[in-house]
């Protein structure tokens, strides 16, 4: 049987590990995943969102090693994504709780995901309940990372559940902060900010203010993904407001395709340029970098150069694909430039400074366009552009 892990007097963590999963939407989770769930075991045993749908089995095994699964009363879902509704009506099935609590937007996702009546109760902010022994308070928290996403405060034991928000993709056997290697999660946990928080991060820092006043300094906080931060969640606290703060730094990005090797060699002289000019500098070939690896980079970027090869008249498709990506990121307060070759037309890289601007980017310098294979006078004009956007930089960041 899999067993359940006691994070706390009255808790149990009772979620499910996803070790293999490399492809969560999209996004690539090279270390899976957890799902966590949690059992808070008072007088009315309550359980704390569920697990991915194929993951229902595992579960229900770590809550059976506590508990006969009927017995619990309450059910509370912070958030309708899959990852943690998906079991919820094969669960509300079994179990026929007594309350099954949601958010207003997590009614309305639920209900439209699932057609089916789990009977749901909405709470919104500050509504508390009893759960036999502790009360679990609620806190909204729309738009970290969905509309519906909410906290639940577990209050005598001072445990926050916080669903998406502090997670990450890491799968890991070790439940606690303190047992996980930082040099091991810490991309992990900046991956997860820059591909499904970044978007938010105005949310994010207004959250923490608010939390701040509502006086909550919980002694721990459980995540839906990852591991439960028991010895320092501040530690996560503070990344947040770091990484929401998108403070300029010296540091680009230049992201390119390439298809005979032209625009590579644009990129490496722009790279040098950036180099040579002081700046810190990552050359992402779309051949070798996943997109949520490229999002990971640009998250303390301030300049992103982009470059491509035109195809039938096109950008490269892995282009398109990553800038489409990460414009949905809304990174902000970048520098930018394109460039590319061509046969015949070079229409298509002007496309690169367009996509740009609708990424609210600001144009360090008009598209530099390679007929054929870069001759010393495009090469020279591609170190002299990482050059130049290196200077912009500096002055950014003084
Ligand atoms: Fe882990 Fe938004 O779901």
């Amino acid at each position: 049987m899999m067993e359940a892990v006691k994070i706390s007097e009255h808790v149990y963590w009772v979620g499910a590990i996803d070790w293999n999963i490399r492809d969560f939407h999209g996004y690539s989770t090279k270390r899976g995943t957890t799902y966590n769930a949690y059992l808070v075991m008072g007088e009315k045993p309550t359980l704390i969102d569920t697990v991915k749908k194929e993951f229902y089995g595992e579960m229900m095994e770590r809550i059976q090693s506590v508990i006969d699964p009927k017995k619990i009363k309450i059910i509370i879902s912070n958030h309708s994504e899959m990852d943690h509704s998906g079991a919820l009506p094969q669960t509300v099935n079994l179990i026929q709780p007594e309350e099954v609590y949601v958010s207003d937007m997590g009614f309305k996702d639920i209900t439209a995901q699932f057609h089916c009546d789990l009977k749901l109760k909405t709470v919104k902010t500050g509504d508390r309940i009893d759960v036999g022994g502790d009360t679990i308070s609620f806190v909204e928290a729309r738009m970290l990372h969905w509309p519906d996403s909410m906290f639940s405060y577990l209050e005598k034991e001072n445990i926050l559940f916080t669903n998406d928000v502090f997670g990450m993709h890491y799968a890991t056997g070790k439940l606690f902060d303190d047992e996980n290697e930082e040099r091991l999660w810490m991309y992990e946990a900046e991956k997860y900010y820059a591909n499904i928080v970044l978007p938010y991060s105005d949310i994010v820092l207004r959250f923490l203010a608010q939390v701040q006043k509502m006086g909550l300094s919980p002694r721990m906080i459980a995540p839906d993904h990852g591991f439960v931060w028991r010895k320092d969640p501040s530690k996560i606290v503070n990344l947040y407001a770091k990484w929401a703060a998108q403070t300029p730094k010296n540091k680009a990005i230049v992201v390119y395709d390439t298809m005979w090797g032209s625009t590579e060699k644009m990129a490496n002289y722009i790279t040098e340029g950036l180099r040579e000019g002081g700046t810190e500098v990552k050359q992402l070939s779309m051949h070798s970098n996943h997109r949520s690896d490229v999002a990971t980079e640009l998250l303390d970027a301030s300049a992103l150069l982009i470059g491509s090869p035109v195809l039938n008249s096109q950008i490269f498709p892995a282009m398109a694909d990553v800038l489409c990506y990460l414009k949905g990121l809304r990174k902000k307060g970048l520098v930018g430039a394109a460039f590319g070759s061509y046969g015949w037309n070079g229409a298509p890289v002007d496309e690169l400074t367009k996509m740009l601007e609708s990424m609210n980017v600001e144009i360090a310098a008009p598209a530099i366009k390679s007929p054929f294979v870069p001759d010393e006078k495009i090469k020279l004009a591609c170190k002299e552009l990482g050059l130049a956007v290196s200077k912009k930089l500096a002055e950014k960041i003084k």
